[in-house]
């Protein structure tokens, strides 16, 4: 028997699974106008489990219809992590512009007892948009080479190699493959045994393009569990560049794609032309099987686009929310200009039907101490700021109302502000259960879970310093589906 149902916490412009348990996202494509959401889902029980690839689709990035799953674990194994690309010249011979996924087979437990052998990868593919799935006879088309941790590939078209290449991650690094056809794979190098962050296990990496300044550079996404900034679950970058066979980083300095506990496992999605649109887990392993939702746990990040930006001497990865979220956020649309705030300003009276599922987006030409505070009548608050002595925007969730499912959960959690401008500008998606904070065009990103035992329905801005806000706005979802 499941708990008793909390529809308060389902968020509406976040894919959640109808039921049960879903861990990171998979196979993510764009196709004939539809987005593919594939992710990690135990359809039986709201904790994890034998692993599955469950399906999602949207048309616009905002609403998303759960499908059928797509695949089943079989006979090699569970259906773990992995990615899925558009076979436009039918390289791999399952037809022309077939779905193909590439995915790890975990056999577990039988053949993990006994070697280290247990994690491969293997294909499927699919003829009618990802509706079927056949899986591929000759599986796994990359055994395993006696490594614990060999997983999660993420598979793209290399023009430089002219062919597919494999990013896996393999225990405490990761390993590039290339292949002609997506069936024979061949080892091209490794890549950060003495680099990046090291307190857990690399998972799920992503390897990709963006351009900066007319120039092409290449971004390596590694997730690591544990070792994040804020403890648990994140995911790192590096910048620099990949010759067709080996990645060559620009920087050693650890950097990280959001600073919150919760933004796990995220990849990009393929076919997307110039655009680079990622989504994660909106969780962390340290609490992902105790909260307190149901019939369903977790939920996805926002669709982002990923760009690079130069600060000073610097280069860093941006993630803001792609276009699509604020074209739907547009309901009950209030803006005010030129608010003081000293030492506190009440804008709750300001912004009719408040609700917990909003956009607000707020600039200042002098950034300087502040805390936005969502709060209840039951003294439940959840605080979100900037500490100028630090230089660090947080969220602080310590007294959001449900925090002691878990003792990883409560607490105050920041991220260093990388703008050096004294204007500066927030973004917060709030949708029932999490917020996302995006600072300075994406400079900086936080994304939280929160479980208030009544919903939220104040909003004051705090500053004992003094903020002038220049501008404030505020929306909501237009259409609350669900
Ligand atoms: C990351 C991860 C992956 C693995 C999957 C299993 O969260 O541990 O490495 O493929 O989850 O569900």
């Amino acid at each position: 028997p499941l708990p008793p149902a909390t529809p308060q916490y389902r968020p509406a412009y976040h894919f959640s699974p109808a039921r049960m348990w879903m861990n990171d996202p998979n196979g993510m494509v764009y196709s004939q106008g539809v987005y593919h959401l594939f992710f990690q889902h135990y359809p039986e029980a709201m904790v994890w489990g034998p692993m599955h690839w469950g399906h999602a689709t949207s048309k616009d990035l905002v609403h998303w219809q759960e499908q059928p799953i797509a695949l089943f674990p079989d006979k090699l194994g569970w259906i773990f992590s992995g990615s899925a690309v558009i076979d436009e010249n039918n390289t791999a011979g399952f037809g022309k512009n077939a779905l193909v996924a590439i995915f790890t087979h975990h056999n577990d437990p039988e053949e993990k007892k006994k070697t280290n052998r247990h994690q491969y990868q293997s294909l499927a593919y699919s003829l009618d948009q990802g509706q079927t799935w056949t899986k591929y006879a000759g599986n796994p088309v990359l055994p395993n080479p006696g490594i614990q941790d060999f997983r999660d590939p993420k598979v793209s078209w290399n023009t430089a190699a002219g062919k597919w290449i494999m990013t896996l991650a393999t225990k405490d690094r990761i390993t590039f493959y290339s292949s002609p056809d997506l069936k024979a794979w061949t080892k091209e190098s490794e890549f950060g045994e003495k680099l990046g962050a090291h307190g857990g296990v690399w998972e799920c990496p992503d390897l990709f393009p963006l351009t900066l300044d007319g120039k092409q550079q290449w971004v390596l996404l590694v997730s690591i569990n544990p070792g994040g900034p804020n403890s648990g679950s994140a995911t790192q970058y590096f910048i620099g560049q990949f010759d067709g066979k080996k990645f060559t980083p620009a920087s050693t300095a650890t950097r990280w794609v959001d600073y919150g506990k919760d933004n796990y496992a995220g990849v990009t999605y393929a076919n997307t032309g110039a655009r680079r649109i990622f989504q994660g887990w909106m969780s962390n392993w340290e609490y992902a099987n105790q909260v307190p939702t149901s019939p369903w746990r977790n939920a996805m990040t926002v669709p982002r686009e990923l760009a690079l930006r130069k600060v000073g001497a610097d280069v860093f990865l941006t993630s803001q929310p792609v276009p699509e979220i604020g074209r739907a956020l547009t309901a009950g649309s209030v803006k005010l200009q030129n608010l003081t705030v000293k030492p506190t300003l009440d804008l709750t009276g300001k912004l009719p039907g408040l609700g917990d599922k909003f956009q607000l987006k707020m600039s200042t030409r002098q950034l300087t101490d502040f805390a936005l505070v969502l709060a209840n009548g039951r003294g439940e608050e959840l605080v979100i700021g900037y500490d100028k002595k630090a230089n660090e925007y947080y969220v602080d969730r310590s007294k959001s109302g449900l925090v002691a499912f878990s003792d990883k959960f409560p607490g105050r959690h920041a991220g260093p502000r990388r703008a050096t401008t004294p204007a500066a500008d927030l973004t917060l998606l709030v949708d029932a259960s999490s917020v996302e904070v995006f600072a300075d065009q994406g400079l900086t990103a936080l994304s939280e879970l929160f479980f208030p035992s009544e919903p939220f329905t104040t909003l004051t801005v705090k500053s004992a310093a003094g903020l002038s806000i220049s501008e404030l706005s505020y929306s909501r979802l237009a259409t609350e589906a669900k």
